[in-house]
């Protein structure tokens, strides 16, 4: 595990080419969050000028990535002239959605990136909104986007659970291999119901590209953090067992513990000391909850050999 203090462009720079499985990050948003430190992105007078600094860190990214890796971006939207703080970008008026997601998407696709995906995290506990003249926003976007055409893609690590309707209408879990209600026999069969005509695959179905998770992450930080079970499919999916997850806007250290846990190594880096020293607490303390765990799992192997 390495978690290095300073400004992503530059530590990245001083990194070799071709040494990280996946990246998993969330840049900060554009005007959302003051970090209150020199040198940080997101306060920019204009989305280009924001746009431009992302991309020129995610150049970097891609230089230090295998050929096979993939990039993983939490980001979200905003309105112009919800904060005041900055002036009407041209081409704005307040009220618009700014699209800044979308702009740097892409924005990298003509830097070579391949745009592989939009997931659209949903948040069933997202934030109120007093607005009367839109529906409250109770999403994030998560793009998946790879080095090459063929990439690193573990797609069984990530897979889920069949699900069948009964014939009350209630949703029912179908677990691979097992008989449904419908009566799907093992493997690879013809489906009845729902499935009509639709192969089963044993391990379960490809995930889909809306993931359901509930906002509340690290209690020790007080500037925005995604779950870790949001970037769990990310880590799985994007890098083997052993392999390297690389975060350049660390923050809390999310990605560096979920990578520990899921035995990963682990490459941060984050502009502020005290977030910092918050990431490297947090990752060694998960190391210690893990190391922990087995220790018990041990103990309670030598106590019930049964
Ligand atoms: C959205 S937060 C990341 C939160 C993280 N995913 C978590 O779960 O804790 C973005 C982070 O980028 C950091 N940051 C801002 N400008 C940076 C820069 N130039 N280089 C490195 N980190 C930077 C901020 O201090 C902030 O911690």
């Amino acid at each position: 595990m390495e978690t290095y203090c300073g400004d992503a462009l530059a530590v990245l720079r001083t990194m070799g080419a071709d040494s990280i499985h996946t990246c998993v990050t969330s840049p900060p948003y554009y005007h959302l969050r003051d970090y209150g430190i020199p040198g940080q992105i997101g306060m920019e007078s204009t989305p280009e000028e924001y746009i431009a600094r992302l991309t020129e860190v995610f150049r970097e990214v891609w230089r230090v990535l295998r050929p096979d890796g993939t990039l993983w971006i939490n980001i979200g939207d905003s309105y112009a002239g919800g904060n005041c703080r900055y002036r009407m970008p041209a081409g704005l008026k307040p009220k618009d959605l700014m699209g800044i997601p979308w702009l740097l998407a892409f924005a990298l696709r003509p830097e070579g990136w391949y745009l592989r995906q939009d997931i659209i995290w949903n948040k069933p506990n997202c934030m109120p909104e007093s607005v009367r003249d839109r529906c409250t926003k109770s999403h994030e976007y998560i793009f998946l986007l790879s080095k090459s055409p063929q990439y690193y893609f573990d797609v069984d690590a990530i897979r889920e659970p069949y699900q069948t309707m009964e014939r009350k209408g209630q949703r029912r879990n179908y677990q691979p291999g097992m008989a449904s209600s419908y009566s799907i026999p093992h493997g690879h069969a013809v489906q009845h119901g729902n499935f009509a005509g639709l192969p089963l695959n044993p391990k379960g179905k490809n995930k889909r590209d809306v993931w359901t998770v509930s906002t509340g992450g690290f209690k020790g930080a007080h500037f925005a953090v995604y779950p870790e079970q949001l970037i769990e499919p990310c880590i799985l999916a994007g890098c083997p067992e052993d392999g390297t997850v690389l975060d350049p806007f660390m923050g809390s250290g999310t990605t560096g513990a979920a990578a520990k846990r899921l035995r990963r190594d682990f490459v941060g880096i984050e502009l502020n000391p005290e977030y910092c020293e918050m990431a490297r607490e947090r990752i060694a303390a998960t190391e210690v909850a893990y190391e922990q765990t087995s220790i018990d799992l041990e103990q309670t192997a030598v106590c019930d050999p049964g």
